[in-house]
C-alpha cells in the first residue's frame, strides 16, 4: 500500500521509544552520585536523586503508559550498585526487578535495550578508584554476565556503558561530575579502564549467550557532539577543532574497531575482545558546537567552544539544529565501517515545551533523510519519557515528554508526547506534522 502524500513512512521493526537512566528516575539509589550530592554546591539547584520520580516502584504503570503511547522500544538501566551492593555480593531481589522489567517491557511489546553502566558506580567501586582501578573491568563483566543470565532471552540489544567519553571528561577534567578530578592523566585513565570494562562485559555477555544459543547486539552509547571550526576557512580554527573532534567524537569508534587504545590516550595495546566489540551503534546526540583559535585559552587547547550560532537554543543553551544528526548519523556510519545504528538519546531542555514538538518532527525528519542517504538506522529512542534528576542540573532542566508533580509525582504529559505518540503509532511522520520539506 502506498504512503499517504507528504507521509515519513519508517522501515517494519523500526523502534520507537524512550531512554531512562535509573540513577535519574528510580529514587532511592546508593552510589558514588548520591554521596556527591550531599556535598553542598554540587547539583545547582540544590536537589538530590532521594526521590526521583519513584520510578523503581512504579514501573509497572509507567511502562503500561508508555506501550500505550505507541512506542514498541525501551531503552532504561540497571543500576549496579542496586545489584551488587557490596562487593561479591549480588542482590537475588534486585537482580529479579529488572527481570520484571525486561518481562513486562516484552508482553507490552517493548523491545528492551539495557544499559549496564549509566554514569554510577557502587561506592566500592568508586572507592577503588572507579573506572580505572584493575579490577573495575572483570567486576564488570561478572555483573554483566549476572544480569545476562537473569533476564534470559528477554534481551537482544545491550549497552554496556554509556557514554564513556562524556563520563571521562565531565567527571575527570571538568570536574563536575564525581569523583570531581580536573586531570588529563586521570581522564585518559578512566577512558583506558572504560574501554577495558566495556571489553570485558562484551566478551562476557557473548560468552553468555553462546551459552544458551541466544542472540546479544552490543554496543555502548556513544555521544557525538560535532565540533566544527568557527570559520572553516581559517586554519587556526580548522586546527583547534581537529583534535577534540577526534578524542570525542572518533576515537572510541576507532578503538572498538582496531582493538587498541590508540595514542594519545593508550600506547596501542591491544584489549582482549575490543576489536570487533560493536554489533551495531548506539548514537546519543543532542546539539552541535563550533570552535575558534583562542591564545588566551592554553588549558582548553587554544579553542573557544560556543554553540552553533544562528541556531536557537534550547533551555539548556544548547544550539538546536536536526541536520547535525544527520551529520552525526554520518559520522557513526563512517568510523564504523557502516554498522547499524540506534539511535539511543536525542531530546531537548525545554522548559516549556515550546520546542520540543517541532524538535521531534525536524529530527526524526532527518533521520528518515539520513536513511535515504543509505546510513542504517534501526531505532530511534528519545531522551526522555519524564522530566527528572539531570544530574548536575538537579530537576532545573526539563528533557521529559510528561512532566512531574513535585508531590504526587502524577505524570502529565506535555503537548509533545502526543506528537511523538502520533510518530510511534503511525511509524510515521504524518504530513501534517511536518515543518520542513
Ligand atoms: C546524556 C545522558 C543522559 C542525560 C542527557 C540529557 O548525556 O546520557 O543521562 O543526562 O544527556
Amino acid at each position: 500500500m502506498a504512503a499517504p502524500a507528504g507521509e515519513l513512512r519508517f522501515p517494519e521493526g523500526f523502534l520507537f521509544g524512550c531512554a531512562t537512566a535509573a540513577h535519574q528516575v528510580e529514587g532511592g539509589t546508593v552510589n558514588d552520585w548520591s554521596r556527591w550530592e550531599r556535598q553542598p554546591g554540587r547539583i545547582k539547584d540544590g536537589s538530590t536523586s532521594r526521590v526521583a520520580v519513584d520510578h523503581f516502584a512504579r514501573y509497572r504503570d509507567d511502562l503500561r503508559e508508555l506501550a500505550a503511547a505507541g512506542q514498541n522500544g525501551h531503552r532504561f538501566s540497571v543500576e549496579w550498585s542496586r545489584v551488587e551492593p557490596r562487593e561479591g555480593e549480588f542482590d537475588v531481589a534486585a537482580l529479579a526487578h529488572y527481570a520484571d522489567v525486561v518481562r513486562l517491557c516484552r508482553e507490552l511489546g517493548m523491545e528492551p535495550l539495557v544499559t549496564l553502566h549509566h554514569f554510577t558506580f557502587p561506592l566500592w567501586l568508586a572507592d577503588a578508584g572507579g573506572a580505572a582501578a584493575p579490577r573495575a573491568p572483570l567486576r564488570f563483566a561478572r555483573f554483566a554476565a549476572a544480569c545476562a543470565e537473569a533476564f534470559g532471552a528477554g534481551v537482544r540489544w545491550w549497552i554496556t556503558v554509556n557514554e564513556p567519553v562524556v563520563l571521562a571528561t565531565v567527571g575527570h577534567l571538568r570536574g563536575e561530575w564525581p569523583p570531581g578530578e580536573r586531570s588529563l592523566r586521570r581522564t585518559f585513565a578512566t577512558l583506558r579502564g572504560l574501554a577495558r570494562m566495556h571489553a570485558a562485559a562484551t566478551l562476557a555477555l557473548r560468552r553468555v549467550a553462546a551459552a544458551h544459543g541466544r542472540e546479544a547486539r552490543i554496543s555502548v552509547a556513544h555521544h557525538v557532539r560535532g565540533l566544527f571550526p568557527a570559520n572553516p576557512a581559517s586554519p587556526l580554527d580548522r586546527a583547534v577543532a581537529a583534535l577534540p573532534d577526534h578524542l570525542f567524537n572518533r576515537w572510541w569508534l576507532r578503538i572498538c574497531r582496531s582493538g587498541r587504545l590508540e595514542p594519545p590516550i593508550g600506547i596501542g595495546q591491544r584489549i582482549a575482545g575490543l576489536a570487533g566489540s560493536l554489533d551495531y551503534v548506539g548514537l546519543n546526540h543532542y546539539c552541535d558546537d563550533v570552535l575558534s583559535f583562542d591564545i588566551a585559552r592554553p588549558g582548553e587547547l587554544f579553542a573557544r567552544q560556543r554553540p552553533r550560532p544562528d541556531r536557537p537554543l534550547s533551555s539548556f543553551g544548547w544550539a538546536i539544529d536536526a541536520e547535525g544528526l544527520r551529520h552525526a548519523l554520518h559520522l557513526v556510519a563512517r568510523e564504523s565501517g557502516g554498522l547499524p545504528i540506534v539511535i539511543t538519546e536525542n531530546g531537548v531542555a525545554d522548559d516549556h515545551d515550546e520546542l520540543r514538538p517541532a524538535y521531534i518532527v525536524d529530527h526524526l525528519t532527518a533521520v528518515h533523510r539520513a536513511m535515504a542517504d543509505g546510513v542504517d538506522v534501526r531505532g530511534y529512542v528519545h531522551w526522555t519519557a519524564w522530566d527528572n534528576f539531570e544530574w548536575a542540573e538537579g530537576f532545573s532542566q526539563r528533557f521529559g515528554l510528561s512532566s512531574v508533580e513535585p508531590v504526587t509525582l502524577r505524570r502529565c504529559a506535555k503537548p509533545s508526547a502526543a506528537v511523538y505518540a502520533e510518530i510511534c503509532r503511525n511509524h510515521a511522520i504524518p504530513a501534517h506534522l511536518r515543518t520542513q520539506g
